[in-house]
């Protein structure tokens, strides 16, 4: 692993899930640990670039010389990343698992359990990483697929729908990798050409991807 490898780079990773708010009790996430991310950014900043590191609610440490801005919901980790490309970065990772809807309103207070069934209207959440692609500004934009079938397939597809210069896809059907394990399997798409990273820690992975990234934005 070359420690100079994004020497004078800005890398900015969201990571995690998002929360999105029912009432002041109550929420909708997902299941990210943001692990995968949170590798992703101490190989970057071992690599020596600057970190920015985009956190939705998790319970890891920050990574050593690694920038965190804590966010809780998918309009928060929006406007932070979209201060972060305006400001100016190099390189934009999306590891996070964002909710794809919000409920269309958040109650002010608990709602009560008063009837046998309750509707919530979802609205979708903007698209964080197809904005940062259309953005004046546009660093190398690499995105992550999490599915449970026709991986590659699909995962081209985001590449091509968001206009991404990379895309990281993990088969999160079964638990031994993907969502909370420690280990992840990938395999990185770009625009013609790919790789496969074996099954490995995701602090493996996430130093080959890094190389992979590094070469690739050149
Ligand atoms: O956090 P861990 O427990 O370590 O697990 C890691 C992971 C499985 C969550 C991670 O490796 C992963 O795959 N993340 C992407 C999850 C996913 O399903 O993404 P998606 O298919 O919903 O979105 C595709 C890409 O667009 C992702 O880069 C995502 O961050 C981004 N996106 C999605 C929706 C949205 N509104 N804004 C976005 O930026």
């Amino acid at each position: 692993f070359d420690y100079d490898l994004l020497t004078g780079r800005h890398v900015v990773i969201t990571a995690g899930p998002t929360r999105e708010p029912i009432d002041p009790v109550r929420y909708l996430t997902n299941k990210s640990s943001g692990k995968m991310g949170f590798a992703l950014a101490a190989a970057a900043a071992e690599a020596g670039a600057r970190v920015t590191l985009i956190a939705g609610p998790v319970v890891l440490d920050t990574p050593n010389r690694v920038e965190r801005i804590n966010v809780v919901r998918a309009e928060d980790m929006y406007q932070a990343s979209l201060d972060a490309v305006e400001k100016g970065c190099d390189i934009f990772i999306a590891t996070a698992a964002v909710a794809d809807y919000r409920p269309t309103v958040t109650a002010d207070h608990k709602i009560k359990k008063s009837t046998e069934e309750i509707h919530l209207t979802l609205v979708k959440n903007p698209d964080i990483i197809a904005a940062v692609a259309d953005h004046a500004n546009r660093p190398f934009t690499v995105g992550f697929a999490a599915e449970t079938q026709d991986v590659i397939e699909y995962a081209q597809g985001k590449l091509k729908n968001k206009n991404l210069d990379m895309i990281a896809t993990n088969d999160v059907s079964g638990t031994d990798v993907g969502f909370n394990s420690d280990n992840n399997a990938l395999t990185v798409i770009w625009p013609n050409g790919h790789k496969v990273l074996p099954l490995a820690s995701k602090t493996q992975i996430a130093k080959q991807l890094i190389e992979l990234i590094a070469i690739r934005q050149g």
